[in-house]
């Protein structure tokens, strides 16, 4: 049994979730976890809110709320989401928890001893009007590279670029709209990421199994021009992290935070502890995914992320690890994706624009979105969500295919046998040659689901459910009975089977569709095939069973237009 760790990127807390930021971590992320525990392997699925940072606490002036009410019902909201989407984490942290606050403050006090942290003076705006500094979002004016005029402290929204709040023409305060701002001299910490520059790079070597589109952002900011940069780790925020040494207060520190991407990868490792306290057990077993002395070294630790948090995730969170000294497990797989786009254009919270996680499953189950959304996922290149071919696959791959074929086979065995298995019959040549296809599909499916390769994994399952439609097409029992009823009746029987083999397969993609026909079935233990033609005949003659109620009801072009039109954000 191998050991498997497995974290996606944790979602800021300001809002719910679009269908974009759900396919570019967390659902691709609970595949691959529902696929190794399917396969019996031992898995720890975490995930947390990320409470930290201006986004946060500007949201929450916003809805008008102190920042940690805010922050404590927006974890509810998305954890209901998460579970309406059933993402099967084994806990959902928050990076506000009290263990993340004490892990955060121990790592920046070994970095400290470890002399890799620097203080350094550096020039802030300061708004008069609000009385404090404006860091990162709380600064808007026009972008210096674009022209684009709300771009944002940290982040021109426009055209990406990464900026600095003093970088901003005409800055005003994103609180008040105060232009009464100036720059004033302040004190933070900075992580010397560059004194780790050989350690990382060599470390980023020996993952020669990486795609080389993470190793190459890495490299890159390893080696662009001046090389790794270091990185300032404090804010003048009041919601966050005090800044702390371990337990030690830190003199000149007073009334400052941590940035929220300082705390929000250890968020990764308290989670484990959260995990471990809300299931009432002592953090030894939390270290045990964790700490290489303290029973990880066996675990396999992967990462889910969108590709714009690699270099935090190969470099900042790794500079962490690497610079406390201690035996903290790295990261061993690094998948990361790409754009999801809505519509000829980009999911836009601000202007309502695409589908968001809570709209979603008001308009359908989750099943129906998980199997767009996967056998969709933005893996090579970014991809695009359009209503016309989110119809074309759920009427196609889940009514016609799979939905079909479970209907037909159940309803058939029910008229002519009765509902149960049907006895009688040995298999032919079509058996055989359905089962050599169905092996080396097996086979296959399981290589890219090990691979982490989601679509080509989803391709692979939808031949499988093909598979079976096919066979029963060219056998046709109802053909068969007249003449031979003994042969209709293996087909039958083979039929079933391969109903519940579906179930088994498709239970990473499509959970509730998987429970619903291993209920019909009499809720067979859902056990992962070993042997293709030996699952075959898990269920024996005379087993009873249920005609499952429709299990994908397929979509009309009216509900497409009115759902393309309520959700186009004008
Ligand atoms: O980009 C984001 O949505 C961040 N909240 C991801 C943080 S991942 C990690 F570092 F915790
Ligand atoms: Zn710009």
């Amino acid at each position: 049994m191998e050991r498997h760790l497995i974290t996606s990127a944790i979602p800021y807390i300001n809002g719910i979730k679009h269908l974009g930021n759900l396919v570019g971590s967390q659902l691709p992320a609970d595949l691959y976890a529902r696929y190794l525990r399917a396969k019996g392997h031992e898995v720890l699925f975490l995930c947390a809110t990320d409470e930290h940072g201006t986004p946060a606490e500007l949201a929450a002036a916003k809805a008008g709320k102190p920042v940690a009410e805010y922050c404590a019902e927006m974890h509810s909201v998305q954890a209901e989401l998460a579970r309406g989407f059933r993402l099967s984490f084994d806990h959902f942290g928050r990076s506000s928890s009290p263990q993340n606050h004490a892990l955060t403050q121990h790592f920046a006090g070994k970095l400290a001893d470890a002399g890799l942290i620097e203080e350094v003076s550096e020039k802030q705006v300061y708004s008069n009007t609000d009385k404090r500094f404006l860091p990162d979002r709380y600064i808007e004016g026009t972008c210096p590279n674009c022209g684009y005029d709300k771009a944002r402290g940290d982040q021109c929204e426009n055209c990406t670029k990464q900026l600095d709040p003093t970088d901003l023409i005409e800055p005003r305060s994103a609180v008040s709209g105060s232009t009464d701002l100036e720059v004033r001299e302040t004190r933070h910490l900075y992580l010397r990421q560059s004194v780790l520059k050989d350690q990382l790079d060599a470390w980023i070597d020996s993952k020669s199994d990486w795609p080389v589109l993470t190793t190459s952002i890495a490299k890159k900011w390893l080696h662009d021009g001046n090389g790794l940069q270091d990185r300032g780790i404090t804010r003048d925020l009041d919601w966050g992290i005090p800044v702390r040494k371990g337990k030690d207060a830190w003199p000149g520190m007073e009334g400052k935070v941590f940035y929220v991407w300082f705390d929000a990868p250890i968020e990764y490792i308290a989670c484990a502890s959260e995990w471990a306290e809300a299931n009432g057990q002592d953090d030894a077993s939390a270290q045990r995914w964790w700490r290489t002395d303290q029973g990880a070294e066996d675990v396999t630790y992967t990462q889910f992320m969108g590709k714009d948090n690699v270099p935090f995730h190969t470099l900042s969170f790794p500079a962490t690890i690497l610079g406390s000294g201690e035996p903290w497990k790295l990261v061993d797989q690094l998948k990361s994706f790409n754009y999801l786009n809505y519509d000829g254009g980009q999911f836009s919270t601000s202007q309502g624009r695409g589908i968001f996680m809570d709209q979603a499953l008001e308009l359908l189950p989750a099943d129906y979105w998980r199997w767009w959304l996967l056998s969709h996922a933005p893996e090579s290149s970014d991809s695009e969500f359009t209503w016309e071919n989110f119809q074309v696959s759920v009427n196609k791959d889940l009514a016609d295919v799979l939905g079909n074929f479970v209907s037909r086979i159940t309803k058939f065995c029910r008229s002519k046998f009765g509902a149960e298995v049907p006895e009688g019959g040995t298999y032919g040549a079509e058996e055989e040659a359905l089962i050599q296809s169905l092996r080396q599909r097996f086979k296959s499916y399981e290589e890219h689901l090990e691979a982490i390769e989601v679509r080509k994994s989803a391709q692979e399952l939808r031949a499988i459910w093909a598979s079976g439609n096919e066979y029963l097409q060219t056998v046709a029992p109802w053909t068969t009975i007249k003449s031979d009823p003994e042969k209709a009746a293996m087909q039958t029987r083979l039929g079933l089977n391969l109903a519940l083999l579906f179930a088994d397969l498709s239970a990473p993609f499509l959970p509730d569709a998987s429970k619903t026909i291993s209920a019909a079935f009499g809720n067979q233990e859902n056990a992962w095939p070993e042997d293709v033609a030996l699952s075959l005949e898990t269920l024996a003659p005379g087993h009873k069973f249920d005609v499952p109620e429709v299990l994908f009801a397929k979509i009309s072009d009216e509900q497409t237009e009115e759902w393309k039109a309520k959700f186009s954000g004008q």
